[in-house]
């Protein structure tokens, strides 16, 4: 076997699996009201933006060659339904808005459609009794993935974990002359540990319970395909499984099961693991990173969502 590892170069040669950087997604947050734009301390390198600085932002990304962002809102005033998430003037639409009157097809611009930044208990969904109910939702999510696509959005991803939310929004979007907008279901999210820097950043941490009630038990393969099974059957283009690293043989069985462009998303947490023990000297940084990014590839991944895209397109050449 040693023969072709002998060299470098010949090692390129007979490489299985290649990372580029137009599978890779950054996220992006953009917060209202804010004057400049500030670091998130859990995760290193990463900021909240503001409406002037995202701009900036977006063109550091294309100047390095990752042409997809996702984008998250956080909005400066939250109440019980979450309002400013489908506000046509929200932090989020205007900075599709601008984002798209820039750079037209050069940047495919995806959107979160959930309520957890725009809701003052920190839930994805309208709570009933102290419930998250489950149909009252399903219009609110409408609404938000609708003035994404009215303002621009290729692509919108439901992430609330509520069911029947991909059918709901594909009719919308369908009804209102939206056909075009293409729909990446986060199909399999996992309620998990590794969200918590995300919701930090985003303010979103529920006030009350946890999310157990309606993103996924990690014990549970056989559910996830089925979740994923449901989101294709509603519409769904695009399938996610989140997170990524803890979850590469759902990653592996989802490719070989669905044969869809399968995204993962390499969350909050893994991220800042590994900047933490980068940060400690405790692993190689680079290396360490582009280790991680190539097993979720290998595993069947077509797109990553990773807070490490600038940095991986930058070393990726
Ligand atoms: C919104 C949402 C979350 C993430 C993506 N969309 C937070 C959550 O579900 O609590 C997490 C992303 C990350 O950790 O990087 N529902
Ligand atoms: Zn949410």
């Amino acid at each position: 076997m040693r023969r072709l590892r002998r060299t470098p170069l010949i090692r390129e040669l007979v490489r299985e699996v290649r990372l580029d950087r137009s599978d890779l997604i950054q996220p992006m947050f953009v917060e209202e009201g804010l004057k400049t734009d500030a670091p998130i301390l859990s995760m290193p390198g990463q900021r909240r933006h503001s409406s002037t600085t995202i701009g900036r932002e977006v063109a550091r990304l294309v100047d390095r060659g990752v042409k997809s962002v996702i984008l998250f809102g956080i909005p400066a005033v939250k109440d019980e339904i979450g309002s400013a998430a489908y506000d046509p003037n929200g932090v989020v639409q205007r900075t599709i808005q601008d984002v798209k009157d820039q750079y037209g097809d050069e940047v495919v611009v995806l959107t979160d459609v959930c309520m957890c930044q725009y809701t003052n208990n920190g839930h994805c969904g309208i709570i009933n009794d102290g419930q998250i109910d489950n149909d009252a939702t399903l219009p609110e999510l409408a609404g938000i993935a609708l003035s994404h696509a009215r303002a621009g959005a290729d692509m919108v991803a439901p992430s609330a974990m509520i069911d029947g939310q991909v059918k709901t929004i594909r009719q919308a979007l369908d009804d209102n002359g939206f056909k075009n907008v293409a729909l990446m279901a986060y199909a399999a999210k996992h309620a998990s540990s590794f969200f918590g820097p995300f919701r930090e950043a985003a303010f979103s941490t529920p006030k009350f319970g946890d999310r157990r009630t309606y993103q996924m038990d990690y014990s549970n393969p056989e559910e996830a395909l089925r979740e994923i099974a449901l989101d294709i059957k509603e519409g769904a283009d695009a399938i996610m499984v989140k997170p990524a690293l803890s979850y590469l043989d759902i990653i592996y069985r989802a490719k070989k099961r669905f044969r869809m462009p399968t995204a993962a998303y390499n969350v909050s947490g893994e991220f800042s693991m590994i900047k933490a023990a980068a940060r400690e000297g405790w692993i190689d940084e680079k290396s360490a990173i582009m280790e991680v990014l190539t097993s979720i590839k290998r595993a069947g991944a077509d797109m990553i969502l990773t807070y490490h895209a600038m940095e991986a397109a930058e070393w990726l050449g």
